[in-house]
């Protein structure tokens, strides 16, 4: 197998076209080992939800060709793309999308529901790593934001995804519980899930084994040290 759980190559995105066309980035490259934690910054509008998009296979790229866990992945038909993302790969957003109707457990539960294998056990199980057994049968409006947050990391985590993309997932939170969420990130790596994590918060560059910055449609690779110089 090869070493690379994902491997992107000359990755090309444009909305629109015409005189209306945005062109996000036309040549991005990008290479994620097992394991590896990777913080993506970069200003307002640089592109990092959209390569986060397209890399969960949620928006296809104009261009290039990307690989998940040896797939070709730029290729798939729609059913494909469902069945690789419900195997292989979790995503948590700024904004926890919790189904407010459904208790946590549920909302937990359902990613191995939809995949017809549910074992309300295991989502208690996730529930109980993230110190949210006692919110079980909550419904997520009578939580924290917070305590939101981690249940969409355990519902991320449910069907045991070889990467997790992390879209601005602190964006909404204190400090203590922006902390956190960093922190069981970094456990989730350290337990060999795959973490790529957008954000403009500069407290996760500690937390990453590689920093990348999207600017101007190009990523580079930074070192914490010369990112701190920078600002
Ligand atoms: N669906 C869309 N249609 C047209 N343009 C879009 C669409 N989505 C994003 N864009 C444009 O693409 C560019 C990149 O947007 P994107 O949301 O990826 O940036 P970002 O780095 O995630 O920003 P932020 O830090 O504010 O979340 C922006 O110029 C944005 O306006
Ligand atoms: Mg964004």
């Amino acid at each position: 197998m090869a070493d690379a759980l994902l491997e992107a190559r000359g990755l090309a995105k444009t909305y629109g076209e015409g005189a209306s066309a945005v062109k996000v980035f036309e040549d991005i490259s990008l290479s994620v080992k097992e394991g590896e934690f990777l913080v993506l910054l970069g200003p307002s509008g640089s592109g990092k939800s959209t390569l986060l998009n397209i890399l969960g296979l949620l928006d296809v790229p104009t261009g290039g060709s990307f690989s998940i866990d040896g797939a070709d992945a730029a290729n798939l038909r729609e059913d494909e793309k469902a069945a690789l993302r419900s195997r292989k790969i979790g995503f948590i957003f700024q904004f926890d999308s919790l189904l407010p109707e459904f208790t946590v457990l549920e909302n937990v539960e359902l990613p191995a529901l939809m995949r017809g294998q549910p074992n309300p056990e295991h989502s208690l199980k996730l529930l109980e790593r993230f110190s949210l057994a006692h919110a079980a049968r909550k419904f997520p409006p009578e939580m924290s934001g917070g305590e939101r947050q981690r249940a969409a990391i355990a519902r991320a985590l449910r069907n045991r995804p070889r990467i997790i993309f992390a879209d601005e997932p602190t964006g909404n939170l204190d400090g203590d519980n922006a902390r956190r969420v960093f922190g069981d990130l970094k456990e989730l790596s350290r337990g060999g899930v795959a973490v790529l994590l957008a954000t403009h918060n500069n407290e996760a560059i500690g937390y990453g084994d590689r920093v990348l910055s999207l600017a101007h449609g190009k990523l580079n690779e930074i070192t914490p040290a010369a990112f701190s110089r920078e600002i």
